[in-house]
């Protein structure tokens, strides 16, 4: 099956990537009250990749959601919310992808309700060829084509999360 897989993004590029973003965000957020919010399932690996390369102090909190219908009609909820009060914190949001944008919109309004000192996205890819609604992203890791991925947490159907890269599946070819 992992050879229906083709790899966009090696281990190594996905590392120094990291690294940059790290690097980015390290310097930004010098004296700020940083909280890294994780969007299970999909960015868990980049979010503590990048956590353990930020040489900041920061705390870390997740948040899980699920959505209805495929993408555009862009309905999501939240199936488990943050543990930690974000008011008046320098929030950083982290997601795997972002696609329509519905899903980053839908979240990013849901915590700035909340009154954190500042709320900003990073997202480890970004394709933009779909996106629907006009979203600012501070930080991206790769821009991708309009092709479904997996991988270094990103899943199909559950699967290939674990895989080290990132990689373009064709979801047809695999029956
Ligand atoms: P959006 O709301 O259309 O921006 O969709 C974003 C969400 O859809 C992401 O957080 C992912 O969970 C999922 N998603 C979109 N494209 C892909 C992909 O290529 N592979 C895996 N998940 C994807
Ligand atoms: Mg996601």
């Amino acid at each position: 099956m992992l050879d229906k897989i083709q790899i966009l993004f090696t281990e190594e590029q996905i590392r120094s990537r990291v690294d940059e973003l790290a690097h980015q965000v390290s310097s930004d957020y010098k004296n700020h009250e940083l909280v890294l919010v994780a969007v299970l399932r999909g960015s868990i690996f980049f979010t503590t990749d990048l956590a353990r390369r930020i040489a900041l102090p920061l705390a870390m909190d997740f948040l899980s959601i699920s959505s209805y219908g495929e993408g555009s009609e862009g309905v999501v909820r939240i199936t488990k919310d943050l543990e930690q009060n974000i008011a008046g914190k320098d929030v950083l949001l982290v997601e795997d992808i972002v696609d329509t944008g519905f899903t980053l919109k839908y979240l990013l309004r849901t915590l700035l309700s909340r009154n954190p000192n500042s709320l900003e996205a990073c997202s480890l890819l970004d394709r933009k060829a779909r996106r629907i609604i006009d979203i600012d992203l501070k930080y991206v890791g790769f821009e991708i084509p309009d092709r479904f991925v997996v991988g270094y947490g990103l899943d199909y159907k559950q699967q290939f999360r674990n895989l080290p890269y990132i990689g373009v599946i064709q979801p047809d070819k695999l029956g």
